[in-house]
């Protein structure tokens, strides 16, 4: 061939040939994986240096289970990536509206820095944001507003700046607008008040200013405002009432309103508040939206779009140069071209076939449950992965306990110290906000401490969501992972501490509980523990195996509720008898306990006799002295001094009868509970 000759010639051609090869193949590697190409930018920017995405590669298929974090639609489309907490320390990249199926997007928790990019809101089907936890700086990109199916925003606990954009009022499925803990300016947009899906709107730690718009009361879902620590001021609206311990408006020193709690009555001045309802011609729907106008050709963004201006003239202009270049040696490289081109499609059309395969497979491997639960749990322990384990309602039932991971994460956190309400042994409680706004308890139990054989670890599991009473504290669902190795039950939350924290009180300390209060909660556990003693249709009879002061939640109305029951039925038996040893250290464990090795409901009618004693004495240590005196009659002694003797004394001999009765030696003294319910009940003077 004639071009083979001159040496800076065939360099040149090769060159572009290469230029070529790019931009003609260009559109049609676009059209083919467009979604790995997106992935592989988002890729580079989320982690530069390759540490956590290494599974991200770009001959991989997203959707056969081997990139962390993926998960596609029955299509074969990606449709979440969960990310959270990856120690993930680059940026969002704009690539990202390339992933056009996503549905979620979970970067919570990592130190992603630099704007939120514009073209996330190019992702129509995005129904849930969480970017909070993260260094976020920039400004909350208005387009946002555009995305119709959004329902959950969290960009808590960022460096956001600027004002909220009103168009977030035109997100009409909304349902969790979290801003909190960023550097947000301007007033409250009043077409928040739009949004009538909204059930929690968290704008608290920012500096907000101006009053808070009548019209937010509107929104007919809320239950949740919290907007404490900004700087807002005027007349609070006084349809917020309705959201009574839901709304929060603490450290705002400029807000004023009658029927609130904590806030002054307002004055002549506070309704002329600049920003305020009542100002002729600036009604406070204007204040935002002007605050909004004010924005956008000055500082970063006007330079920003002017810059990306240039960058489109220069890309037009390459493009040109390219193409006439390639006319000009066109014929010279068309065999070559010819021949690479094939060869590269044909590598395409491979790697293409393969996806689909996979794909297929992925599906099937997703069925059942959420992906993010498939996900975690796809290389190791699930023992509730594949949906074999129940059938027919009691199914449906299991399943509606079920969270997944991601859930348990962003309630506690992803389990920031912060949230530990205390650890065991065997297993770490934390203190959580569950999406809907309710708190909870998430007791984390490692999977080595759960029972190793998993038909049994189920049917325990069944029976801890069979368990309902009101004096039980309530299971609202679980998760296990088996990314984390750990398996997680969620209760409610319960206030006021254990039964422990109101003994060995200090005279005079707020923890002295009264004599009434003393009676009910002593019949609330009874209630508690003859429930799981009674044999009902859909529960077995129980025994709990571990009552003490610990095991007593005391919520805000002091009701006592019984927590732990049934996870003897979870753990392994090494746990348990740990948990043995730890009662027996402190009194709880019925002697014949020593020669049975066997619980039964005359172990818990013991632990409750003494617990009782406890509740009766204000003391945690019971001593045979004191049993002497009970028994006696200086019966009275025994009974708590910070009760100064206001208490009914023949309620007081009759349930220091019990304790003592309910402690005796012998089991078979002992009465059971389903009696002791009714003594109870007979005690009249007692309800
Ligand atoms: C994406 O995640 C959400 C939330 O966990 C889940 O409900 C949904 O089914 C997921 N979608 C796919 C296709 O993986
Ligand atoms: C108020 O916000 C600042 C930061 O804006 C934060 O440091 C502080 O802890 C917040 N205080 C309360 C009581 O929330
Ligand atoms: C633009 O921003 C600069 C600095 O933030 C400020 O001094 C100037 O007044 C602004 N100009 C307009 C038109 O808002």
């Amino acid at each position: 061939m004639s071009f083979q000759n001159p040496k800076p010639l065939m360099g040149f051609s090769v060159l572009l040939l290469f230029s070529l090869l790019f931009f003609l193949s260009h559109p049609t590697w676009v059209s083919g994986n467009e979604e790995l190409r997106a992935l592989m930018d988002m890729k580079a920017a989320l982690d530069p240096e390759s540490r956590y995405l290494s599974s991200w590669t770009s001959n991989g298929n997203p959707c056969d289970g081997s990139f962390v974090g993926l998960a596609c639609n029955e299509n074969g489309q990606v449709a979440n990536i969960s990310l959270q907490g990856k120690g993930l320390s680059g940026k969002l990249s704009s690539a990202i509206d390339g992933l056009k199926h996503l549905t979620g997007l979970y970067l919570h928790y990592n130190a992603l820095y630099g704007e939120i990019p514009k073209e996330i809101a190019n992702l129509p089907e995005l129904t849930d944001l969480y970017l909070n936890v993260n260094h976020f700086t920039g400004e909350i990109p208005t387009e946002i507003g555009k995305m119709e199916n959004l329902q959950v925003l969290q960009l808590c606990y960022n460096q956001l700046k600027g004002s909220i954009p009103t168009q977030l009022g035109g997100l009409k499925k909304l349902s969790v607008l979290a801003l909190q803990s960023n550097q947000l300016t301007g007033a409250i947009p009043a077409s928040l008040g739009n949004l009538e899906m909204l059930t929690r709107l968290d704008l608290s730690s920012n500096r907000l200013f101006g009053s808070i718009p009548s019209k937010l009361a509107d929104a007919s879902s809320l239950q949740v405002l919290d907007v404490h620590n900004n700087t807002l001021s005027g007349n609070v609206p006084p349809a917020l009432m309705r959201l009574e311990d839901g709304f929060l408006y603490e450290y705002n020193l400029g807000l004023c309103g009658a029927g609130f709690s904590s806030l002054k009555t307002c004055s002549a001045t506070d309704h002329v508040d600049p920003y305020g309802a009542g100002i002729k011609g600036h009604s406070t729907r204007d204040i935002p939206e002007t605050a909004n106008v004010q924005m956008p050709c000055n500082g970063t963004r006007c330079q920003k779009s002017s810059r990306s201006k240039q960058t489109t003239t220069t890309v037009t202009v390459g493009l040109i140069v390219i193409a006439i270049a390639v006319s000009a040696v066109g014929i010279l490289t068309s065999v070559h071209y010819r021949r690479r081109k094939q060869k590269l499609g044909n590598s395409y059309d491979v790697s293409d076939s393969r996806l689909s395969t996979d794909q297929a497979k992925a599906v099937i491997y997703r069925k059942n449950g959420s992906p993010l639960i498939s996900l975690e749990y796809s290389n190791g322990w699930d023992p509730l992965a594949d949906g074999r384990n129940f059938n027919g309602d009691s199914q449906d039932m299991f399943q509606s306990f079920r969270f997944n991971l991601e859930e348990v994460e962003t309630a506690t956190q992803y389990f920031s110290d912060s949230n530990l309400l205390g650890k065991s042994n065997f297993s770490a409680t934390y203190k959580g906000v569950l999406r809907d706004g309710s708190v909870v308890a998430v007791k984390s139990i490692s999977k080595s401490s759960c029972k190793s054989d998993e038909a049994e670890f189920l049917k325990g599991l069944n029976i801890l969501t069979s368990l309902r009473n009101e004096n039980l504290v309530r299971l609202r669902g679980f998760c296990c992972s088996r990314g984390r190795g750990e398996c997680f039950l969620v209760y409610d939350f319960v206030p006021n501490g254990n039964l422990s924290r109101y003994l060995d009180v200090k005279q005079g300390d707020a923890q002295v509980l009264e004599w009434s209060t003393r009676v009910s909660i002593v019949k609330g556990i009874a209630r508690g523990v003859a429930y799981l003693h009674a044999h009902k249709a859909n529960k077995p009879a129980l025994v709990h195996q571990n009552i003490s002061a610990e095991k007593v939640l005391i919520d805000q109305r002091f009701n006592p509720l019984l927590v732990g029951s049934g996870l003897c039925k979870i753990l392994t038996n090494d746990i348990v008898f740990s948990g043995l040893k730890a009662s027996a250290a402190k009194g709880y464990l019925a002697p014949e306990y020593t020669t049975t090795g066997r619980f039964t409901e005359k172990s818990d009618v013991y632990a409750f006799g003494v617990l009782l004693l406890q509740i009766l004495s204000g003391k945690q240590k019971i001593t045979s002295t004191m049993r002497l005196l009970a028994e006696s009659s200086r019966f009275l002694e025994v009974m708590d001094p910070n009760l100064h003797a206001k208490f009914f004394e023949f309620e007081a001999a009759k349930l220091l009868k019990m304790a003592l009765v309910c402690s005796h030696e012998s089991p078979f003294e002992r009465p059971s509970m389903e009696a002791i319910v009714q003594e109870l009940n007979n005690c009249s003077s007692c309800l």
